[in-house]
Parts: C-alpha cells; structure tokens; sequence
C-alpha cells in the first residue's frame, strides 16, 4: 500500500482545522447510493466532535476542483486501541460523490478539518433525545448518539453517559435507502424507521413518526434533526407546535469550508429582522427557532 504524500498540516489555531492526505482504509457499499469510507487520520479523529464535518476532496481531481463537506459519522481505533480516523458515509448525488465510488483502500483523499460547530449538550431537564433523521441526514447521530449514552468520547473527552435516553427517528424514501441502522442498533439507542413506501417501519413522514413518540412535557424532550431542508423546516414547524427545544444540522452546499466565501449562507432571525450566518463557520448546528425558513415570513 502506498503512503500519502502530504503530511498532516496544523492551523496557527490551538483547535483549529487540519489539512491532510488521508489513506482509504475501508470503503463499501451499505445501501442503494449509499457508501461508508473508513479513512487514516489520527490527528483529525482526536479533535473531531459530534456534529462536526470534514471537507473531502478527490485525489488530482480538477473537476470538481473543491472538496465536499461530510459529516462525522464515526471515528475508529486500531488493533492497539489507538484513535486512527475517521469514517463518512456519503450518498451519490452529484459530480463529486458519484465519483467517490471509483477509490480503492488504499488511495488517498484531501481531507480538511474538524470544521463547525458540535451540537450543544442536552438541557438539565432532557429525559429523552430524538435524533431524527430524513434522508442522507442519519450521517451526523451515529456519534452523537454514542457520545449522548457514555459509550464513547470525542475530542479528546473520555466517555460520559448524559443520562438521557436517546431515540433514533429515520425516515428514508424505501427501505433500501435506510443505511447503517446496524450500527445505530449497537449504541442502545431506541431505533424507529419510517418510510415514504411502507417497505419498513412507519408507513409515512418521519415528523408523524415522531408525533406518536413524544411525551406531554417539552421540558423533559429535545429534538435533534437532520437531513433535507424540507423535512427540516416541518420538524422546526413540529417544534414550534409542541413547544420542544430543536437544533437542526443543515446541509447548506459549500465552496470554502473557511468563512472566506459566503457560498453557504442562511438566514437567521436577529432582533431587528434577520441576517446571513455562514453555515460552515457559525453552523452547521443552528437552534431551529432562529432560522427563517423557506416558507416563513419574518
Ligand atoms: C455540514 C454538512 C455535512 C454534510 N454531511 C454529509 C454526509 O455526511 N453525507 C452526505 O452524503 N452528504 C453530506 N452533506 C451533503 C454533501 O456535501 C453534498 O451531497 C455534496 O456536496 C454533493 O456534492 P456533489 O459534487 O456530489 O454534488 P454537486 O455536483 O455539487 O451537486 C449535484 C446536485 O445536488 C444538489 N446538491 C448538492 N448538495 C446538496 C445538498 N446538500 N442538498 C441538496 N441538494 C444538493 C445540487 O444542487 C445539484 O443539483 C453534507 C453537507 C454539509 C454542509
Ligand atoms: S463555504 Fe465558504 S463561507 Fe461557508
């Protein structure tokens, strides 16, 4: 197997991004256009957090020139029990990550971060989580979902149990796009799928999934969303309704990852009306009461 030429470059910044070649340790297929890339990168892995993101960028490519933003799925540790990486799972959408399929274990992709924010720890009151997910939106819980029940830690944090139960909510289109649930089946996580066909679990929208979950005191619930923004706009809606605390992970397309280019900007209500926060540096996490969402008229 040969190295990867670049070595990991540190930021001037005591936590901040770092630039490396990283080499693909693991790369399968887990479900229709869905991919798990296991990759080497000790110094990202002993940063990142829950919630975080990395940019991927395909070896030599010119087009597209850009990395793609990813988010934690998971880190992973050798057989000597040392942090080695990290893992992504990816769905092929468009120029970058239909090609993504083409690397072999092996080769190496640019890899830049931890970038953005992690989700904020539950509130005192929290009982009960609910990570719900629609989509290709399941990415970023598979660690926070660990980190929530004490069975691991991350950035440099050992484990701790919060205390809370967590609940995984997924919806997908059918059954053959519901990826890595064997995974989440291994955090003690409550699992509840749901999809648009029937083909497995709630035969409908995951947000009237979630409708037959929740409790009668908000206090004790708080929701965590990810996945297409339609979906995200009706569970911030859910929220608003029922009066539940919400933080949603947004998957705004991005350029630079950095703050420099303002490609993935958000509207976000201020006191006098609203104004553009930038996904990558000031997300992608946002409190889902403050975001003016598409149908939404502040
Ligand atoms: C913080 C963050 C974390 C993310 N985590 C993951 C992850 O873990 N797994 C994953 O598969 N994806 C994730 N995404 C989305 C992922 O970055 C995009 O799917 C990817 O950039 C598409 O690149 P591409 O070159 O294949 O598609 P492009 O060629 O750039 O675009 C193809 C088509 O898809 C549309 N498109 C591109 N991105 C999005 C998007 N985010 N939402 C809706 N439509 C889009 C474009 O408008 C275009 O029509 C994340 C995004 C962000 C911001
Ligand atoms: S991606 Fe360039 S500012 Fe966010």
């Amino acid at each position: 197997m040969g190295a990867c030429t670049q070595p990991a470059t540190g930021s001037s910044l005591a936590n901040g991004p770092i630039q490396t070649q990283a080499r693909i340790v693991d790369h399968r297929q887990i479900a229709t256009r869905i991919w798990l890339m296991r990759v080497e990168c000790p110094e990202i892995a002993g940063r990142i957090q829950p919630g975080q993101f990395v940019m991927v960028r395909m070896p030599r490519a010119t087009d597209p020139l850009l990395g793609r933003p990813f988010a934690l799925y998971d880190t992973w540790s050798d057989a000597a029990g040392q942090l080695a990486g990290i893992e992504v799972v990816y769905m092929e959408m468009g120029r970058a990550t239909r090609q993504l399929p083409s690397l072999q274990v092996g080769e190496c992709v640019g890899l830049w971060g931890p970038l953005g924010h992690p989700f904020p720890e539950p509130r005192p009151s929290t009982k009960r989580v609910f990570l719900v997910a629609g989509g290709i939106g399941q990415t970023p819980f598979l660690a926070h979902a660990r980190e929530l029940l004490g069975q691991k830690g991350y950035g440099g944090e050992s484990a701790q149990n919060r205390g809370v139960e967590v609940h995984f909510v997924y919806g997908a289109r059918n059954h053959s796009f519901h990826a890595g649930v064997e995974h989440f089946s291994t955090t003690g996580a409550k699992i509840d799928l749901a999809t648009d066909d029937g083909s497995a679990g709630f035969h409908g929208r995951v947000t009237d999934c979630l409708a037959k979950l929740i409790g009668p005191d908000p206090e004790m619930e708080e929701l965590f969303g990810c996945g297409p923004e339609p979906m995200l706009e009706a569970l911030a809606k859910f929220a608003q309704t029922h009066g539940l605390t919400c933080h949603v992970s947004l998957e705004t397309p991005m350029a630079c990852g950095l703050g420099i280019c303002f490609s993935c900007v958000t509207k976000v209500k201020t006191s006098d009306g609203w104004d553009y926060k930038r996904v990558c540096v000031e997300g992608p996490v946002f409190d889902a009461s403050q975001l003016v969402w598409p149908h939404e008229h502040p």
